[in-house]
């Protein structure tokens, strides 16, 4: 590839990670993508075991969709959902209000800087939200400190290694007014999936910022990976 796609994709890259492209853009990437991972939100419910009156962490919760499909299922738990993008917390509010679920709020937070005692939430999860940080290792590191002792973790992300005709099918579901199937690939391919993380390096990760064991988990429905770990 020329050094000024590399340009390109680089510039590109801060942009998605910016927290006003998501202020201003969080809307366009909430409707598009909920029916796409619907089944990645489907698994982590399925497989969250939690103790009575658990307290639950969402790191970069966006709209908030998985906070609440977990709300609506565990109507004794309390669910704190965290973004670092103050209209991302508002709609996710405005969702809550909508659908009447009580037992879950959000808040404005860098998942780097996490305004939590320590070893308050029995688990946390977070989906397609590790890419963006600035600093993965401090945020895993943080999510870490607010678990309790024997708390688990449930992390997923855009594989960084899915292939390029899966991403393709990807895309065909993906349709964005106006811009060309082309040129969405493209966008993907290098800006989206191509500067994430393959599910070594989530687990990596993982196990590097403390949490033993890091189980990986498969995610059939959607081109995400998916790790499993304890603190
Ligand atoms: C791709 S969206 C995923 C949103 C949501 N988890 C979902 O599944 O729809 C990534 C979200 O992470 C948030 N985010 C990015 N960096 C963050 C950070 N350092 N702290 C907290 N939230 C962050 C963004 O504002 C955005 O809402």
């Amino acid at each position: 590839m020329k050094d000024s796609s590399h340009g390109v994709i680089r510039l590109l890259t801060r942009l998605r990670d910016a927290r006003l492209v998501w202020d201003v853009m969080g809307s366009l990437y909430n409707q598009r993508i909920y029916p796409l991972i619907a089944g990645l939100y489907e698994s982590i419910a399925e497989e969250l075991v939690l103790p009575d009156r658990a307290r639950i962490l969402e790191a970069g919760a966006g709209r908030g969709y998985l906070s609440l499909l977990l709300a609506s299922r565990h109507p004794d738990a309390r669910f704190t959902g965290i973004d670092f993008s103050r209209m991302q917390v508002c709609r996710a509010e405005r969702y809550r209000r909508q659908r009447k679920i009580f037992n879950c709020s959000f808040q404005q937070s860098n998942v780097l800087r996490l305004p939590f005692p320590e070893a308050v939430f029995d688990a946390a999860v977070s989906v397609g939200s590790i890419k963006h940080w600035s600093d993965p290792h401090r945020g895993l590191t943080e999510l870490r400190r607010v678990i309790k002792p024997g708390g688990c973790l449930m992390i997923a992300e855009t594989d960084r290694e899915a292939p390029d005709d899966v991403l393709r099918q990807f895309v065909k579901r993906f349709p964005i007014p106006l811009v060309p199937e082309g040129l969405l690939f493209w966008g993907l391919r290098h800006v989206v999936f191509g500067q994430s993380l393959s599910e070594d390096e989530l687990a990596d990760a993982t196990g590097r910022a403390g949490f033993h064991p890091v189980e990986r988990r498969p995610v059939p429905t959607c081109p995400y990976v998916m790790v499993k770990a304890w603190k």
